[in-house]
């Protein structure tokens, strides 16, 4: 982590957490934000659950008197209206009380066939909605077993960055091998940071600005035994947390390890 970049941890819920449980959840988190001074953090609940949370956090807000923890939406349709049955507006999310969003996260890739190009497409949608975009890359094991990953992640990257330009700074990317997410195989710390240094690089080539000020989160089996470790290294500005964010305890000791040494 660079100075410069406050550390960012955020945890998707996926499809775990209704109202009822997430509320409970958020509420927990949210005191232990409120104790863990210097990171920022964010959960991403399911979209019923988005507005029941948020009130919980507003309520611990304006006890603890400030705001500790954001609110993410994990996907959001490219346009503010209209007749796309199932589908979440970037307004939508803004009025259930998110400030951030997911995009591009692998399972929607690979599930629900999200290419490189709606990606971007959803990126601009919540910039210009007023959200900030979570927006993840990464490669598959198949990938990465042919020498591909940077090809793969930087192609990712460069898939919002060429549309979007400097109006990316609104963004967070994260880095999400895919092969690592809930399989309990972690990148090496130095895997990630060459990956992570690659993206920053790649941002550089376009903007020296928005390379230093973009956070790159790392995701994939985030645990509290590894997060300090991955943390630790000079482009992994935060974490983009799955399982490990579904209890109080384990997700609090990854916040407890991200806080910047005094
Ligand atoms: P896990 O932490 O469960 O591997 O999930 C990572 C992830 O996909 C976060 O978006």
């Amino acid at each position: 982590m660079d100075a410069i970049r406050v550390p960012l941890i955020a945890g998707n819920w996926k499809m775990n957490h209704g109202g009822v449980s997430g509320v409970v959840l958020a509420a927990s988190v949210a005191e232990i934000a409120c104790e863990t001074a210097g990171i920022e953090v964010v959960v991403a609940p399911p979209f019923t659950a988005l507005a029941a949370v948020a009130h919980a956090v507003e309520e611990v807000a304006q006890r603890r008197g400030r705001a500790p923890i954001g609110v993410a939406g994990q996907n959001l349709h490219i346009e503010a209206k209209g007749a796309f049955t199932g589908e979440v507006s970037a307004p939508m999310l803004v009025e259930a009380g998110c400030r951030w969003v997911i995009v591009g996260h692998s399972e929607r890739r690979q599930l629900f066939g999200e290419t490189d190009e709606l990606v971007a497409k959803k990126t601009l949608a919540a910039i210009v909605g007023g959200l900030h975009p979570i927006v993840c890359v990464g490669e598959t094991l198949e990938e990465r077993t042919a020498g591909r990953t940077l090809d793969v992640v930087l192609r990712q990257v460069r898939a919002v960055l060429e549309p979007l330009g400097r109006a990316l700074g609104a963004a967070v990317l994260a880095y999400e091998p895919v092969w690592a997410i809930g399989t309990g195989k972690v990148a090496t710390s130095a895997d990630a940071q060459e990956v992570h240094a690659a993206i920053r690089a790649t941002l550089s080539q376009r903007d020296g600005a928005l390379a230093a000020r973009t956070r790159i989160l790392y995701g994939g089996s985030v645990k509290p035994e590894n997060s300090a470790e991955l943390l630790s290294q000079l482009d992994i500005d935060g974490a983009l947390v799955g399982g490990a964010s579904l209890d109080a305890d384990g997700f609090g000791a990854i916040l407890r390890a991200a806080r910047p040494a005094s």
